[in-house]
């Protein structure tokens, strides 16, 4: 009976086993081959009587698709087992080298700075970078009707006033001398690096965005020559022992008296060139002795204390130091551009 012999067919495809390919071939030309048991069965199919057709079908459908099943599932099993008996990686082998970005040279001349002066007791301060008006200007002296509060020069954050005190974003680190001064009396001894905005257009020379550094020194008897001499330690320790210092009368709100600094060129130490447009000297920052006012505002007794502050642009240094003619080649962060610093690392 075929009936009988399909369903024989159907259990020993069940049972079917092998460990090699050629073991699977072999089943499945046996079941599925040209003169495999699978066309045998149809040829028989053909003399089955109509009644029972329909029956007889259905059974050797099944075997069908039990013997592709099997077949599909031994296959599987034999690429499983030859997977996991590959050789495993060599873990004595060196590792894939990862290449490694570099310090930003911003950043590497900002820990330049923080390290030239932590070495003479400075510590690090900080403050928010969006401020109140008070921090940024009044408690710094600046009169109420100075050009720093205009629109032109500072952003504002809209709607951002609160009590008459206006909200923006610091336009010098200066602010962090307001933050240190309300929270510690004297001596007080910290340098302020962070990024600082101003409504600028922006060119080569000028940036929206920008870091400085600030300096803060008070005690007891804090006098102009020790600024000098820590100006010129810092300048030295930066620039090379060679390099010399001038200040120039200037003038600041928060510092009484006021000075801009300029070192000899860096480029051709003093002879003059294209870089100190032929003066010998280049500009770097700004400092002088805390005014007395702002010591006051900031509740510390000004008949009692005395201090400097100074303020530095850490892209102008770093112009100088690696000569980079662009300011907005600092944040465009162009590969070919950074990829200059990697000795850095
Ligand atoms: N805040 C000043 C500026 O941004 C720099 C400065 C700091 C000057 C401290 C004097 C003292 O230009």
């Amino acid at each position: 009976m075929i009936k009988d012999s399909i369903k024989e067919y159907i259990e020993k495809a069940k049972k079917l086993s092998a460990s090699t390919k050629e073991e699977i071939e072999n089943a499945r030309i046996e079941f599925l081959g040209k003169k495999g048991v699978m066309n045998e069965l149809f040829a028989q199919f053909k003399t089955v009587p109509n009644e029972e057709r329909k029956e007889i079908g259905i059974l050797l459908n099944e075997l069908k698709t039990t013997v592709q099943e099997k077949i599909d599932s031994l296959k599987e099993a034999i690429a499983e087992k030859q997977e996991s008996m590959k050789p495993k990686e060599d873990l004595t082998k060196p590792s894939n080298i990862v290449s490694l970005g570099s310090i930003h040279p911003l950043t590497t001349v900002r820990n330049e700075i923080i390290d030239i002066f932590s070495r003479i007791g400075y510590t690090v301060a900080e403050g928010p970078e969006i401020e109140d008006d008070w921090h940024v200007f009044s408690a710094l002296n600046f009169p109420p009707e100075h050009p720093a509060r205009d629109m032109q020069d500072t952003f504002f954050v809209e709607n951002g006033r609160q009590d008459g005190n206006d909200v923006l974003l610091r336009t010098h680190t200066s602010s962090v001398q307001a933050r240190t001064m309300e929270k510690k009396q004297p001596p007080i001894r910290i340098i302020a690096p962070g990024r600082v905005f101003r409504n600028e257009a922006i060119s080569a020379r000028a940036h929206c965005i920008f870091h400085q550094v600030e300096g803060l020194y008070i005690d007891k008897g804090v006098s102009f020559a020790d600024l000098k001499q820590s100006l010129l330690y810092f300048v030295k320790e930066m620039f090379g022992e060679q390099t010399q210092i001038r200040l120039r009368p200037s003038y600041f709100p928060f510092t009484e008296p006021s000075a801009e600094m300029d070192i000899s060129c860096t480029i051709c130490q003093g002879e003059g060139c294209n870089i100190c447009k032929h003066t010998g000297w280049l500009e770097i920052l700004g400092c002088g002795m805390v005014d007395p006012n702002v010591l006051e505002a900031n509740g510390i007794d000004s008949k009692v204390y005395s201090g400097f502050a100074f303020g530095m642009g850490v892209e102008r240094i770093a112009m100088l130091k690696y000569d980079v003619k662009d300011l907005r080649q600092y944040f465009e962060n162009d590969i070919r551009f950074l990829n200059q610093f990697s000795s850095t690392f």
